[in-house]
């Protein structure tokens, strides 16, 4: 079957690409881009002042399932995730039973291929059930298919034990995600530990208990030359750690979420709004200002949302006996183009980097480019759509959006994987 998509920008820095042009598709991949392309026979679409780039992919997603589908299963966050404009997602492993093992793994990927609306990249957990204590079975589930590690939800909090991680997944060329999070240091911290957190008189959670693990784990990448990625950093310091790593050829990435960037502490106000509380906590306007010079230079590799689903009535309770967590993928696309894009903070290109290549080359999956020959995995986006963020347009199962009531400009229209539409003006495609 032959797609042909018709007057599309297409912007991929990876070829130098910033033009208007048709893109001819056959058989999942690219076959050819240029001008008044020709098509016998197959689907045609006309994208005429539409952006197309590598699909977006996004290496920090929580589907839930197995074991909490009250709050989104892999059908519904798979939709949630074609619905904000991506072609893949990597899969948290703090599930029930903890995807640990290769049984788990098996299980997430069958469910995807059955159900999903997006590609799914399982992560394994580093220790069994996440407790710190048991090294996973590492190899077993890189041989059905993880493509990375993490503790995600925790701190890994026995160096040697992390050490031990690392060493098991660098010979299989997997990277290790870490969340960093000191439990002695953090204990039973809410938010940000600073004036705000004495103001609503909630237990501080210090950037101090964040950036001794992230320090620790470039250490270990050091000692073990197993590359690192630092999940959700969210303090300056944190990121001067991951700058310096990078300064002396430690193998270390980072990744930061939209709460981080265009959230701080002093969001979360008098009304104690508990989608407001996440892990890590939404820091000062200091911080939020270095993450986003951390994007111009470098230093922060991707973007990720940690979308993280609670249903409403975990959620609707007192501020500490809420669980930490937001949703974000179906609102990423959308805050990165206003805030970023738009007012020429960043470019496109940097944009499809930061949620295309760069999540691509963190999972060591195969790049994706607009280049005949590339896999059609694409994004279509519509710049100038103005829209409202509005609880009823969600596709997940959960509402526990930070950024509910934004007005935003630009968003995904179509999204294709492998050559077949996920979704198609802005309807997912059954
Ligand atoms: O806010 C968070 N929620 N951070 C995490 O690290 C885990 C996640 C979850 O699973 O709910
Ligand atoms: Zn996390």
């Amino acid at each position: 079957m032959a797609l042909m998509l018709r007057n599309a920008h297409v912007i991929d820095p990876q070829v130098g690409l910033n033009q208007v042009c048709d893109i001819l598709i056959r058989d999942g991949r690219i076959v050819e881009l240029g001008k008044d392309l020709v098509l016998p026979k197959g689907i045609e679409r006309d994208l005429k002042g539409k952006i197309v780039v590598p699909g977006l992919v996004d290496v920090h997603v929580h589907l839930r399932e197995p074991g909490y589908e009250y709050k989104e299963d892999i059908a519904s966050g798979t939709r949630a995730a074609a619905h904000g404009g991506f072609t893949g997602v990597c899969a948290m492993p703090n599930t029930q039973p903890t995807t640990d093992n290769a049984t788990v793994v098996e299980y997430v990927q069958a469910q995807a291929a059955k159900v999903g609306k997006c590609r799914v990249y399982p992560s394994g957990a580093c220790t069994v059930g996440l407790k710190g204590e048991t090294l996973a079975e590492i190899g077993d589930m890189v041989a059905h298919g993880a493509v990375a590690f993490t503790d995600d939800g925790r701190g890994v909090q026995d160096s040697g034990m992390m050490r031990r991680v690392m060493d098991y997944a660098r010979p299989f060329g997997k990277v290790v995600m870490s969340h960093c999070q000191d439990e002695a240091l953090v204990g039973k911290g809410q938010i940000n530990e600073g004036a705000v957190s004495t103001k609503l008189g909630l237990q501080g959670w210090p950037a101090a208990g964040e950036e001794l693990q992230i320090q620790r784990d470039i250490e270990l990448s050091r000692l073990t030359g197993c590359p690192i990625h630092i999940q959700h950093i969210s303090s300056a310091r944190g990121l001067e750690m991951v700058r310096r790593g990078k300064a002396d050829g430690i193998q270390v990435t980072c990744e930061v979420t939209p709460h981080h960037l265009f959230l701080d502490e002093t969001n979360i106000g008098p009304e104690y709004n508990a989608n407001l509380k996440v892990n890590p906590p939404l820091r000062t306007a200091e911080d939020r200002a270095a993450l986003v010079q951390g994007l111009l230079d470098g230093t922060i590799d991707c973007i990720v949302t940690d979308h993280a689903p609670h249903a409403a009535h975990e959620k609707d309770r007192e501020f500490e006996q809420a669980p930490f967590g937001m949703t974000g993928i179906e609102t990423v696309l959308g805050a990165m183009l206003t805030n970023l894009v738009r007012p020429g903070v960043i470019s496109w290109e940097r944009l499809v980097e930061l949620m295309a290549v760069n999540p691509r080359a963190i999972l060591r999956l195969e790049p994706v480019k607009l280049e005949p020959g590339s896999v059609a995995d694409l994004t279509v986006i519509d710049p100038d759509l103005e829209w409202d963020v509005l609880e009823q347009d969600f596709l997940s199962k959960s509402k526990n959006c930070g950024f509910t009531g934004a007005h935003f400009v630009g968003k995904a229209t179509h999204v294709y994987v492998g050559g077949y539409a996920t979704m198609e003006e802005g309807e997912i495609v059954e």
